[in-house]
């Protein structure tokens, strides 16, 4: 298991962050930083089942080299002194353009887990999305901090289905992300390899009996999670069942896992207030393209008629401004927000929402902007 940031000392609650000076704990000068120290401090099939993607990982790596190949044009002498950050999400003034990406399992890189990330997220004002598959229930989650999205799976019971929505508003969360791309879970070959299953401590917690069982079972040569997987969720849906959720629900609808601009048009059709174009992380197709690199098409296809996010690789400030010059009304980080809290628990995740606030706001004095819309109208080369 992930070592605390600083073992000898505990930190008081109210601690600072933790990426401190050299000595005192592993030290963060940066968002990605925290990659390399997760990597040292986890088992290896843990890092693996994070870090990994599907197939040949061509996927996943198209999504650093998509965020690489854009270069922004900067503007000069536009009196730009310390901007803002905040930005509007679902309608919602954010203290960030971004949202914490959907992460099934956090208690395999920290004890402290979902609750950690998710009163992190809160403190730093930045919205956390509760995944289906979570390792604490969604009622923990909300608890922790807020505000909280619900990503849902589609499960084969459709009763589960309908209990997991109710749940999820209940417990207060502020909007609903169905996640569209995982009609099976695409073929992570490092879990294969390794023969991933989850330890005792780990389970879906919000899915309790939905054979459970079998992400536990450990054999050679297969992932237990892959199994679990498919066994759960359903796999046939269509744009009806998306507008039966539209109906069931008043909250606002995120549909996340489009890369075709038609798939996005469609999500708009049925009532989605945003899209997530994104690869899911170079887990699922591996043939797909970056999410970045569909975000223009996609932008322009919805037009005003939903607010589109983009995820994939992004590792820190002058990434998000990356995305907001491409056109991203915000976006969604995943790992390096799961390696911080692997790193330090909650006292990691706050000193990475604290480094990604501080590159954004880099990034757009560096950039002439005043605040995260401004950046929409920079100018991009995008070469290759
Ligand atoms: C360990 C891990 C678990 C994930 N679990 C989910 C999930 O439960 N639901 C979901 O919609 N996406 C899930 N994703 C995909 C992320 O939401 C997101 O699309 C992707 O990680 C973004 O790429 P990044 O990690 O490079 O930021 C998962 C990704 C990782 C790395």
């Amino acid at each position: 298991m992930a070592e605390p940031l600083a073992p000898a000392a505990p930190a008081p609650p109210a601690a600072p962050p933790a990426a401190g000076p050299a000595g005192a704990a592993p030290f963060a000068a940066s968002l990605a930083d925290f990659a390399a120290l997760a990597r040292a401090a986890l088992p290896p099939e843990v890092y693996d089942f994070v870090a990994g993607g599907s197939g040949a990982e061509t996927a996943l790596a198209a999504n650093r080299a998509a965020l690489d190949r854009v270069a922004v044009l900067p503007r000069m002498l536009r009196g730009i002194d310390r901007p803002r950050t905040d930005a509007p999400l679902l309608g919602r003034p954010q203290a960030l353009p971004v949202a914490v990406a959907p992460m099934a399992y956090q208690r395999l890189v920290h004890p402290d887990g979902e609750p950690a990330l998710a009163a992190a997220a809160g403190a730093a004002g930045v919205p956390y999305v509760a995944s289906t598959l979570s390792s604490a229930t969604v009622e923990q989650i909300a608890a922790a901090g807020g505000p909280v999205w619900f990503q849902l799976y589609w499960l084969r019971d459709r009763g589960m289905v309908r209990e997991l929505v109710d749940r999820a508003q209940r417990a207060g969360c502020t909007a609903l992300m169905l996640t569209v791309d995982v009609p099976i879970l695409g073929p992570r070959l490092r879990d294969v390899r390794n023969g991933f299953a989850l330890p005792p401590h780990v389970a879906a917690a919000n899915l309790p009996g939905s054979r459970d069982d079998l992400a536990h079972a450990g054999t050679p040569g297969t992932s237990a999670v892959a199994r679990h997987t498919s066994a759960a969720f359903a796999s046939a849906l269509t744009w009806s069942d998306v507008a039966w959720l539209r109906g069931r629900t008043d909250l606002p609808l995120v549909v996340k896992g489009v890369l075709d601009p038609r798939d996005a048009v469609l999500a708009a059709d049925a009532g989605a207030d945003a899209v997530v174009v994104s690869n899911h992380g170079g887990r699922q197709l591996d043939a797909a393209p970056a999410g970045l690199t569909m975000l223009p098409q996609v932008r322009t296809a919805v037009g005003d008629r939903c607010e589109v996010l983009v995820d994939g690789g992004i590792s820190g400030g002058v990434d998000v401004l990356r995305a907001l010059a491409l056109g991203a009304t915000g976006v969604l980080v995943g790992r390096p927000l799961l390696w911080a809290l692997a790193v330090g628990g909650r006292a990691g995740a706050d000193a990475a929402f604290a480094l990604l606030a501080a590159e954004l706001r880099d990034a757009l004095t560096l950039a002439g902007c005043a605040d995260p819309a401004e950046a929409r109208d920079l100018r991009t080369i995008t070469e290759g």
